[in-house]
């Protein structure tokens, strides 16, 4: 039997306590945590801190750390070094509201899921209490505990808002619980695409309107609020024509902005499109004279929700966003993906005003390459990580990243560059050519956005067939089973069969390579790791079909018991 102890006497402290005595450990406490704390690690197997986000490593730094104990916060956004000094820790985050002690037990016993990172020891709580374990890579840690309180809390909010409306009407909230309960079940068995219906999902704005005027004036901003979700979700993955774009995106800012008065969301601003260098070389350099930060996001057009975190998070740490939209035929090793590349200007304009980008920058192949096709006098040649995976699977394209890169930090000056990390052999190619050029940039890796079955947002994937979407799956499956492996000490052979069987599976998927590399480096690791809490990181390719698709996760591995991973 399995001493544990919990420090934290609320309702998470309490549900533990309670489930964890039922399914056989010997439990001590839980204690208040203003209790004496500096001795609570010795004579225990395991212990818990129970206790609010702020206070974990505020608790853990007071209590003297012991070799053999493993120590546990069960916070969703923590990061697992706030039990620092500890030796052995773990994060243990029950993916799911424990409201009450009772309630909480109960659900801890149901089979839930709980999403561990760190010792990997900490597994064998979540089989004991006949738990699911999820893997979180764990710089998605915040993202997917903001998914968890989007599902969970902001759900409460939504009935809260049905409800009050509903009461106006004369209906009871058992009537709204049973519609939601159908429509959770819809989204279960046909996903959120074919789950939405009403008159949002048939573009029926005259409904719509009168809905809006049937409203208060507080209700009404919430139902403006909640429509702007929707358009969010149809423009990315119902795509229904005539709503969600142009038109139906502006009718509803308006209304947003008409709702909130004089709000302070600035709904008039246009983007301003700019296809000449040097243009913009001078407006950034007069906004960055007068004190403003720029922010620069470079891309390639065919925008999706990845681009759209990049600028989101732009505009939130600059004063002026420029995104750069431009089909750098110098990264191309192969004409027909090329030619293939989706393009689509009108939508990414409109997407990137409706994120807040103040400038797009869409120059023409001439004026970043005059005189092309000829090729250019001088290509930026980074040495080193360009020559491994995608450098030695596309030859060329890394000198084509690095030499169109070059360009636009020369035309953006000092700024802070913003890289999805679903292409992170280019973020470590962009960091060295800043670090040996000297150029005034930070690169900003912001972590991968992904559909809700896994799959990483790519241009790419506007490219597959719906069967080929499914086989594309494989991938992130393939790094889920290979930092399976890892995490149950296999070694890191048996990890990169893994991921090759996983992706092999799958009809039509031709795999390119699966590589596991330091995260900092980006050297590939040998068959054993060395320290403890390295940092790794994941990576596969594959064709599916005639589509090329990468991805990658990043994994933290920590001592277990006498092996090391
Ligand atoms: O990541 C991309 O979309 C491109 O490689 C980049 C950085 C915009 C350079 O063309």
């Amino acid at each position: 039997m399995k001493n544990i102890r919990i420090i934290g006497a609320g309702r998470a402290g309490k549900a533990f306590a309670g489930a964890l005595q039922e399914v056989g450990y010997r439990v001590d406490g839980p204690y208040s945590h203003s209790s004496d704390l500096r001795e609570m690690s010795h004579g225990t197997d395991i212990l818990i801190l129970a206790v609010p986000d702020r206070s974990i490593a505020e608790t853990a730094k007071s209590i003297e750390p012991d070799p053999d104990t493993l120590v546990v916060h069960l916070s969703g956004a923590t990061d697992i070094d706030a039990l620092l000094p500890h030796p052995r820790r773990a994060v243990l985050h029950p993916f799911a509201p424990l409201p009450d002690p009772v309630v909480g037990k109960d659900r801890l016993l149901s089979g839930m899921r709980f999403a561990v990172s760190g010792d990997i020891a900490v597994s064998d709580i979540v089989h004991d209490l006949g738990g699911r374990i999820i893997h979180i890579d764990d710089s998605a840690r915040v993202l997917y505990h903001a998914a968890g309180c989007i599902a969970a809390n902001h759900l409460v909010a939504l009935m809260s808002h049905a409800g009050r409306v509903g009461a106006l009407a004369g209906l009871d909230m058992d009537a709204l619980l049973d519609l939601a309960r159908f429509t959770l079940d819809d989204i279960h068995s046909m996903g959120v695409q074919d789950a939405l219906t009403g008159p949002a999902s048939r573009g029926d704005k005259d409904t719509i309107a009168r809905h809006l005027a049937a409203l208060n004036e507080q209700d009404r901003a919430a139902y403006l609020a909640e429509l702007q979700l929707i358009e969010q979700m149809t423009r990315h993955v119902l795509q229904v024509p005539g709503f969600g774009h142009g038109e139906g995106v502006r009718a509803t800012d308006i209304l947003l902005q008409e709702s909130r008065g004089t709000g302070s969301r600035d709904t008039s601003r246009d983007v301003e499109v700019v296809d000449q260098a040097v243009v913009l070389q001078r407006r950034l350099e007069e906004s960055r004279s007068t004190g403003m930060q720029i922010g620069l996001v470079p891309t390639m057009g065919a925008l999706h929700a990845g681009h759209g975190s990049l600028i989101e998070r732009a505009r939130r740490e600059c004063d002026v966003v420029v995104v750069t939209i431009f089909v750098n035929p110098l990264q191309f090793n192969d004409h027909a993906d090329l030619d293939r590349y989706p393009r689509t200007l009108e939508e990414d304009l409109n997407f990137c005003q409706e994120r807040g980008a103040d400038i797009v920058f869409v120059p023409s192949v001439e004026e970043m390459y005059p005189g092309y096709p000829a090729p250019p006098g001088s290509v930026v040649h980074v040495s080193g990580v360009t020559e491994i995976l995608e450098g030695a699977f596309r030859p060329g394209h890394f000198d084509g990243v690095a030499t169109v890169v070059a360009k636009l930090f020369a035309i953006a000056g000092r700024c802070k560059a913003y890289f999805g990390e679903k292409d992170y052999q280019q973020i470590a190619v962009v960091r060295e050519l800043v670090r040996e050029m000297l150029l005034p940039v930070e690169v900003v890796p912001c972590p991968t956005v992904r559909e809700a079955d896994g799959l990483a947002m790519s241009s790419r994937n506007r490219n597959l067939s719906p069967k080929m979407r499914k086989a594309a799956l494989s991938l992130y499956r393939a790094l889920l089973a290979g930092e399976k492996a890892i995490c149950s000490s296999a070694g890191i052979d048996v990890a990169k069969k893994a991921m090759v069987v996983e992706m092999e599976k799958e009809e039509g998927v031709l795999v390119e390579y699966a590589e596991i590399v330091y995260a900092d480096s980006f050297v590939p690791v040998g068959n054993k790791l060395g320290n403890d809490g390295e940092r790794i990181r994941l990576l596969v390719a594959a064709k599916v079909g005639d589509v090329r698709l990468i991805d990658n996760i990043g994994v933290q591995c920590y001592h277990r018991g006498t092996g090391r991973i």
